[in-house]
């Protein structure tokens, strides 16, 4: 099943100097412990300073050195400003950039979503990302060496009912990922682009996910959520192999495989599923 999501590059393994974005809680945070762990500097972006600083305590705690930085990555200002702080405390531009940050979202259908939620949706998880890219593939491009991981979901391909703002904003991570995988194919800079189904974290405390949705969404990640740690682990070794695509969890590989070999039938069944009782 692995080889069907990988396109195998080259084994690679340097992560000295990386950023990560959204690095306060949940995926971001395991994915600057896990880099630590790899004997890697992390430098730690969120909007919440608080659990930003209790990232880079605990990266400190296995041995790794890292520095928290204030960022809302759906401010292109702020993009480029963590970019300069990552410089200057790395003494060198990242060699591995997570976009990470995100919010959850869903709720209501497609033309119900108010458009305000749909605006700060794609401005946090698809700009986020963009200006993640804009900002720091020029280095990596520059460099001819490193790696780039974006966090897009299982959302971006699935099509699920009521979260039509979410869906949109991750399929978005997910083709630009693809189109950078290609723009730098042949250099020495890994791609990555992470594709998740539930994952145990706070993501569903956003306050853009209506409470009948967040209480389904609750019991499915106490019942199927992988753990972020395991999550971030299975991405950077997928990194290191050169792998595009992450798609961790078989739920996930069936709806992806589901969706290209039988669209109709899977466009079927994802509606009858958002019409199921909460
Ligand atoms: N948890 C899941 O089930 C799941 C599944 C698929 C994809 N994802 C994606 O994983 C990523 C991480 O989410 P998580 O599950 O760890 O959630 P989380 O809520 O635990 O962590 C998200 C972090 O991003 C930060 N953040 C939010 N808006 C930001 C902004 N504008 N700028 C900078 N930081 C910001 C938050 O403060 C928080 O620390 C997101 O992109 C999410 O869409 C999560």
């Amino acid at each position: 099943m692995r080889r069907l999501f990988g396109t195998r590059l080259r084994r690679r393994s340097h992560h000295a100097h990386a950023v990560v974005t959204g690095a306060g809680s949940g995926i971001g945070r395991a994915f600057a412990v896990e880099l630590a762990r790899r004997g890697g500097h992390v430098v730690c972006a969120d909007i919440d300073e608080d659990s930003t600083k209790e990232t880079v305590r605990l990266v400190e705690s296995h041995g790794g050195r890292a520095l928290a930085v204030h960022c809302d990555v759906s401010i292109e200002r702020q993009v480029w400003d963590l970019s300069e702080t990552a410089e200057g405390w790395l003494g060198r531009p990242p060699d591995l950039v997570v976009n990470n940050a995100g919010i959850g979202a869903g709720g209501q259908v497609v033309g119900e979503t108010p458009l305000p939620d749909w605006r700060r949706v794609l401005a946090v998880n698809t700009w986020g990302v963009v200006h993640g890219c804009h900002v720091f593939v020029p280095w990596l491009r520059f460099a001819g060496d490193g790696g780039l991981i974006n966090v897009a979901s299982a959302a971006g391909f699935a099509a699920a009912p009521r979260m039509g703002a979410y869906n949109v904003s991750k399929a978005a991570v997910l083709a630009v990922s693809e189109t950078v995988a290609a723009e730098l194919s042949g250099s020495g800079v890994a791609v990555t682009v992470l594709c998740p189904t539930f994952v145990s974290t706070n993501i569903i405390g956003s306050e853009l996910i209506d409470s009948t949705v967040a209480r389904t969404a609750e019991r499915l990640m106490r019942l199927t959520g992988a753990s972020p740690e395991h999550i971030a682990r299975r991405t950077l070794d997928a990194h290191d192999r050169g792998r595009l695509y992450v798609v961790p969890r078989l739920d996930a590989q069936l709806i992806w495989r589901a969706k290209r070999m039988l669209p109709a039938a899977y466009t079927r069944a994802a509606g009858l599923l958002g019409r199921l009782p909460a």
